[in-house]
């Protein structure tokens, strides 16, 4: 009797233990009912939440920036066009980088930076009492490492998408953020394009109703890129790693949109791709790899917390027109930006002439459409449009997230994208592959706010009043 009760607990235990099976993750994971679900770590002693963080206000940003590759050097010359700036140091491992652009800034009659190359030298540029941010444009691997560091030796830290790659980055900038009260902003710089800004505020007024479907995705084929990247860190990146590596383009708009950490939260996500078609076949031809993890094409479905679904894809390999994917669909209405911008509205929510001729299973008239994206383009957005444009960076959004930035710190506002953005944005990389890596299974989304996602209604910019 006592040998079969001994033997029944032994198998309630082992089925119990399969069930908990630890995954091959960076922060300790288990299936769970099915579900992959990850730790969440213990706020660090002294942390406190960074949502609506504000810093001291800084009459003059002082700016350095590490990385001068293909991405740097255009932040660096848009930065010479922003008042209350000063660009005090230039790091990157190649001299004729730095030097190159110690010509735009003289160009601009600035003076010289300071310089620093090679492989640790960043560090000696974040130690410094005389910058205020640090602006990081290196490849993915050194992103959140800089981050953390320039953090801790008092920085503000701005960094290119996406900003962590992994779960256990993703809390290493919560964390450091929450600690040390500076702040993180990855720059995503889709969510200031004209269309995304205006549906965005389109949202917000309600035009679509309760929006309930997102799509977003980079479709961009990186064929002249490749061999481009330093030291080919990109292609190497993605021959080992499976899952959506590049998401933050694709799903920041969408997640602005949804209000994400403030008032609804994604919750968990299911992930496929197809093989490495063309990844592999690139990989063998140019560097005669046998091996290449990334699928060609990832598609990832996330649910939130109030019943929504996003929808995010990626492909860096395929021959065919860039798309973002970006589209919004809501109870009342519907916007999206590829491949030709639409909009459906309901005549009564506009006040607009045209309003007797809307008809909600066809787009709006291109006359409608281009009126109501100038209505609804948000006031910051049209006071600095023309320098934007002129300026440049994709069209002018480069620009507007500079500005904003710089506007943000110099009056000691919020940013409009916050380290919890840069955490949800970037985990989709880890979480897609977790899912793909086991059979398709659902992941459980990581809540950075622990339990804040909720505190803050709506997205918002912050202005000085
Ligand atoms: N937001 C966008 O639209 C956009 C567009 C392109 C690239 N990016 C991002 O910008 C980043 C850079 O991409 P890229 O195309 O310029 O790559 P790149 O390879 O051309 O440039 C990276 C640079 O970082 C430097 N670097 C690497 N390690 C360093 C270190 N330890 N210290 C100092 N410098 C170091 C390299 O010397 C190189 O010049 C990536 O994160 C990429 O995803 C974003």
């Amino acid at each position: 009797m006592k040998r079969l009760f001994l033997l029944a607990l032994l198998s309630v235990l082992s089925i119990c233990s399969s069930h908990g099976r630890r995954i091959d993750s960076s922060v300790p994971a288990r299936i769970k009912n099915g579900v992959i679900t990850l730790k969440t770590p213990v706020r660090p002693a002294g942390a406190a939440s960074a949502l609506q963080m504000r810093a001291e206000p800084l009459k003059t940003v002082r700016v350095g920036f590490i990385g001068l590759g293909m991405r740097g050097p255009g932040a660096v010359r848009r930065f010479t066009y922003i008042d209350g700036v000063e660009i005090k140091a230039l790091c990157d491992l190649e001299q004729s980088n730095v030097t190159k652009v110690q010509k735009t800034l003289s160009g601009r009659g600035l003076p010289k930076a300071d310089e620093y190359v090679g492989e640790q030298e960043w560090k000696k540029l974040c130690n410094r009492a005389d910058i205020d941010l640090v602006y990081i444009c290196t490849d993915w691997l050194n992103h959140t490492p800089m981050a953390v560091y320039a953090m801790e030796h008092g920085k503000h830290v701005a960094i290119e998408v996406p900003a962590a790659m992994s779960i256990k980055e993703c809390w290493d900038l919560v964390n450091t953020c929450e600690k040390t009260r500076r702040h993180c902003m990855m720059l995503e710089n889709c969510v200031y394009d004209f269309f995304e800004m205006a549906a965005l505020n389109m949202a917000r007024h309600g035009l679509f109703g309760e929006l309930y479907y997102g799509e977003g995705g980079y479709i961009h084929n990186l064929a002249p890129f490749w061999e481009k990247y330093h030291g080919n860190w990109r292609l190497a990146y993605n021959k080992d790693h499976r899952g959506d590596n590049y998401p933050t383009h694709g799903i920041g708009p969408v997640c602005q949109a949804f209000d994400i950490h403030r008032g609804d939260r994604m919750t968990r996500l299911v992930s496929m791709d197809t093989a490495p078609y063309v990844g592999a076949k690139i990989a063998r031809e140019t560097h005669g790899w046998e091996s290449y993890a990334e699928g060609d094409h990832t598609t990832t479905l996330i649910s939130t917390a109030r019943g929504r679904v996003i929808e995010i894809q990626h492909n860096v390999y395929a021959n065919r027109p860039y798309s973002r994917l970006y589209a919004l669909t809501g109870t009342d209405g519907y916007a999206a930006k590829y491949p030709d911008k639409g909009i459906c509205v309901k005549g009564e929510k506009v006040e607009l002439k045209e309003v007797d001729a809307l008809d909600l299973d066809k787009f709006v008239s291109p006359g409608l459409r281009d009126e109501l994206l100038s209505l609804y383009e948000p006031d910051f957005a049209k006071e600095i449009k023309e320098k934007a444009k002129s300026v440049g960076g994709h069209g002018g959004m480069d620009y507007i997230m500079d500005y904003r930035l710089v506007y943000c710190l110099r009056n000691g506002l919020p940013l409009d994208e916050d380290v919890y953005d840069a955490a949800e944005w970037s985990c989709l990389t880890e979480l897609s592959r977790l899912s793909i890596e086991n059979g398709n299974a659902p992941v459980e989304v990581p809540d950075f706010t622990r339990g804040d996602w909720n505190k803050v209604k709506g997205f918002s910019y912050a202005f000085v009043k």
